[in-house]
C-alpha cells in the first residue's frame, strides 16, 4: 500500500529511480514519472490502464523551461503563460524530439503545463527532468482531488503519494492549442474561457470527440460507477424514489435523504472544488442512481457542466 506523506526527498528518490509517485496540483492529483524516461512513462500507462493513444501532459516548474520541450512558442501562448502560469492551463505546442513519442502518443504536439502547488513546485525544482502526469485515477474514472482518493484506487500500484491537501481548483486544467492566429480550447477546465479572452481576445471552443483524438474529450469520461442522470430537479424530484436515488444539487432548494450539495452559497469556484469528491461520495451511497442538475453555464461553471455531461454519458 502506498505511503501518504509530505516528504519531497522521498518523492524525488522514487522519481530518480524511474518509478512513479502521485503528486498534488491545484487542479487534481497527478500520477507522475520522469517524462524523458520511456520506461517510467510506460509505467504510467500500465498503472492507469490507459490506452497508449492518449497522450500525457508534461509538467515544468517555470515558463523558462518551455523552450526545452516546445519547438515554437506562438505569441498568444507566451501571453497566456505570462498571465496564467503557474496555473490550470495546458498548452499544446510543437514538440522537440527530446520528448518521447510515448508521451505524445506520436503526435507532433506536446501538452505542457506549469502547476501551481508549493510542494510540486519544490519537487520540480529539485529534479532535472520534467514530469509526465495524467490525473492519478484508473482510465475513464473520476480524477482525484485528495491523497486518499489516489490510494483508494491506485494504492497497491504505487509507492508514495505526496500529500498536498485537497486540490484548490478541483477540476482539470484548461487545454488550448494554436492554429495560425487562432487559439482553440480543446478541454474546458480551471481557467474559464472569459479569462483567456481578456488576454488574447476571441478563442474557439472545439471539444467534440470527433474533432480531436484526445480521450479527455471522449463522450464518456470522468465517470463514477453509478449511472448519473442530469435533469431539472424541480420537474423530476417528485417522480423519483428518494430512497433509491441520490441528488447532486447546486442549489439548496432541494432536500433528500441521500444528497451532496456542491455549494450552499452557490459559489461556482467552491462547486468546482467539491465536484469530484461529491461524485465519489455519491458513488458509495446505498442508491441505484444519481440525479444531478447543471450549474450556471458561466465561468468555471462551463467546465463543471462539461464534466457532468461526460459523467452522465455511457
Ligand atoms: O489538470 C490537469 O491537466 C491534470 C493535472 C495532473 O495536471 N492532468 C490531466 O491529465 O488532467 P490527463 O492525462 O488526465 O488529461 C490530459 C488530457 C487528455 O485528454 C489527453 O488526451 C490530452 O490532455 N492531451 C495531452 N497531450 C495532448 C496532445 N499533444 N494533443 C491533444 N491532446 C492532448
Ligand atoms: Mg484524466
Amino acid at each position: 500500500m502506498a505511503d501518504i506523506g509530505t516528504d519531497i526527498s522521498v518523492a524525488r528518490n522514487i522519481l530518480q529511480k524511474g518509478d512513479l509517485v502521485a503528486i498534488p496540483t491545484e487542479t487534481v492529483y497527478g500520477l507522475a514519472g520522469n517524462a524523458l524516461d520511456v520506461d517510467a512513462v510506460a509505467k504510467i500507462f500500465e498503472v492507469k490502464n490507459r490506452p497508449s493513444f492518449d497522450p500525457l501532459i508534461v509538467h515544468i516548474a517555470d515558463f523558462k523551461e518551455l523552450s526545452k520541450y516546445a519547438m515554437t512558442i506562438p505569441p498568444q501562448a507566451e501571453r497566456l503563460a505570462k498571465a496564467f502560469w503557474p496555473g490550470p492551463l495546458t498548452m499544446l505546442l510543437r514538440r522537440r524530439s527530446i520528448v518521447p513519442d510515448l508521451v505524445t502518443s506520436g503526435l507532433d504536439t506536446v501538452g505542457i503545463r506549469c502547476p501551481n502547488h508549493p510542494l510540486t513546485q519544490s519537487l520540480l525544482r529539485s529534479i532535472d527532468f520534467p514530469l509526465a502526469a495524467p490525473s492519478a485515477n484508473p482510465f475513464g474514472f473520476v480524477s482525484p482531488t485528495k491523497a486518499t482518493h489516489v490510494t483508494d484506487q491506485l494504492g497497491s500500484k504505487i509507492k508514495y503519494v505526496l500529500d498536498g491537501g485537497p486540490s484548490k481548483i478541483g477540476i482539470e486544467s484548461t487545454i488550448v492549442g494554436f492554429d495560425g492566429n487562432k487559439t482553440i480550447v480543446h478541454r474546458l477546465g480551471g481557467i474559464p474561457i472569459e479569462d483567456l479572452e481578456t488576454i488574447i481576445g476571441k478563442v474557439e471552443l472545439i471539444t467534440s470527440p470527433t474533432a480531436l483524438k484526445a480521450p479527455g474529450q471522449l463522450k464518456s469520461h470522468y465517470s463514477p460507477g453509478k449511472r448519473l442522470f442530469i435533469a431539472e430537479l424541480d420537474k423530476t424530484i417528485d417522480l423519483v424514489d428518494l430512497d433509491r436515488v441520490a441528488l447532486l444539487s447546486f442549489s439548496t432548494d432541494y432536500k433528500a435523504k441521500h444528497q451532496v450539495i456542491l455549494s450552499a452559497s452557490q459559489d461556482l469556484t467552491e462547486a468546482a472544488k467539491n465536484l469530484f469528491d461529491a461524485l465519489r461520495r455519491l458513488d458509495k451511497m446505498p442508491v441505484d442512481l444519481i440525479l444531478a442538475e447543471f450549474v450556471p453555464d458561466t465561468g468555471i461553471g462551463m467546465a463543471i457542466n462539461d464534466r457532468l455531461r461526460r459523467a452522465a454519458a455511457k
